[in-house]
């Protein structure tokens, strides 16, 4: 087989961009190890910047977002049971769109559906080769036989244990990591969310989150040890841990009933540098993870699409090959800023095993400081909304 631009994943990142390159008259193949089902199964953040709901549009995947989605003007943040909101509309005139990723990677699969678009599921083995050369394939197995794809452009859409970035030789690519000692414990509900907005509480006993799918479905976090068995954590146990982390109205007004998902997810920051080998991107996970606080991993990776696809457009419309070689450094810039306010946000709002009183105390002082400084507040609004592409 033969196409434009082969695409290894089918998540968020690997759906939109052949959804886009589509659109724009240039062929992919999505390959994805897993089957349908399973990918839509994932349960993951559900907050879109206004940038990412532009995209969505520019792809012809918005509608189901724009009568579903819960536009959100602001965001509140409490430190020990007291709260204070930041007014992202006043601060800095744009919101972000409350819309789960599953429902991201739905509305993304029915488009490629409805337009014919090939996505290959089940694929086992998947390997790009020759990727320093202009002549790059991908090599896979479907039910036990080989499968090879000869393409222009490989894109490695393949999260975060993908075999892409493991095609970039090992004195070529630095690695950037830090992971934090600890975890977030979640749980889906079929309750009413405690409140119209989100809830980021920084609490002496450990961060929550207050979060939310749609007016029936609550999404809630509290930090925990990663290594913590879940069976410790009883649905009760898990809500009478978030009670105390909330603010004090927030906690008698929450209503609980019986968790439908729970599970407890690692946090980390890391990036890969660079974002392009040869005729291989990286795109997404596949590149850079950071840690949920501040809901940044998806909206990250719809930026890399955005860069990717105008550098594509760029190549086969002009010849103009300006764009494929800068796509590392401006995918780069922007996923630093990125990498920054999550690592930010997650130092500020989290207890840490290892934390001094001198620590404690610049946190205390860091939280005032955004609770009285609309400078402050303005920072972190912009960067909550998302910087622009
Ligand atoms: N061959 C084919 N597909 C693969 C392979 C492989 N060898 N390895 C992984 N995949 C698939 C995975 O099954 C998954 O569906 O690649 C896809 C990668 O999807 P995601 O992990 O969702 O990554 P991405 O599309 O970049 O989305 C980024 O989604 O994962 C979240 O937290 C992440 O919010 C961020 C966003
Ligand atoms: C979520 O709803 O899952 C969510 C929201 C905001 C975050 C992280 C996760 O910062």
């Amino acid at each position: 087989m033969r196409t434009q631009v082969c695409i290894i994943g089918g998540g968020p990142s690997g759906l939109l961009l052949s959804q886009l390159l589509d659109r724009a008259g240039i062929a992919s193949v999505v390959l994805e190890r897993q089957t349908h089902d399973h990918v839509l199964s994932r349960i993951r953040a559900g907050v879109l910047e206004y940038g990412s709901v532009a995209m969505l549009e520019q792809a012809g995947v918005a509608d189901r977002v724009h009568v579903e989605g819960l536009p959100h003007s602001g965001t509140f943040l409490a430190l020990q049971n007291t709260g204070f909101r930041i007014d992202f509309d006043a601060l800095i005139g744009k919101g972000v769109m409350v819309y789960g990723q599953t429902e991201v990677t739905h509305d993304l699969y029915d488009a490629r559906d409805a337009a014919g678009g090939t996505v290959i599921h089940r694929v086992e083995g998947t390997r790009p080769h020759d990727l320093d050369t202009a002549s790059p394939y991908v090599t896979y197995a479907l039910d036990g036989a080989e499968h090879r794809i000869d393409c222009d452009f490989v894109a490695g859409c393949d999260g975060f244990h993908g075999p892409s970035r493991q095609a970039i030789p090992k004195d070529v690519l630095t690695e950037y990591e830090r992971v934090y000692p600890f975890g977030w414990l979640g749980v889906l509900s079929e309750t009413p969310p405690v409140s119209h907005e989100l809830i980021y509480a920084n609490h002496p006993r450990g961060f929550a989150l207050a979060s939310m799918r749609n007016p029936q479905l609550s999404r809630y976090y509290i930090q925990a040890p990663v290594d913590d068995p879940l069976d410790r954590w009883t649905d009760d146990a898990f809500w009478d841990e978030l009670r105390r982390r909330l603010p004090h109205d927030a906690a008698e007004a929450l209503v609980t009933g019986p968790s439908i998902e729970k599970s407890i997810a690692p946090l980390r920051s890391y990036v890969a540098d660079p974002m392009r080998w040869g005729r291989l991107f990286l795109v997404g996970d596949a590149a850079h993870i950071v840690p949920p606080t501040g809901a940044k991993g998806l909206n990250l990776a719809i930026s890399d699409v955005h860069y990717l696809f105008e550098a594509l457009k760029l190549h086969y419309a002009q010849g103009d090959d300006s764009g494929i070689d800068g796509y590392s450094r401006t995918a780069l810039a922007r996923v630093w800023n990125a990498i920054r306010f999550s690592w930010w946000f997650t130092t500020t709002m989290h207890r840490f095993p290892e934390q001094t009183p001198f620590d404690q105390a610049i946190q205390d002082a860091e939280l005032r400081h955004l609770q009285t400084s609309v400078s402050a507040q303005r920072n972190l609004a912009e960067n909550y909304v998302g910087l622009p592409f």
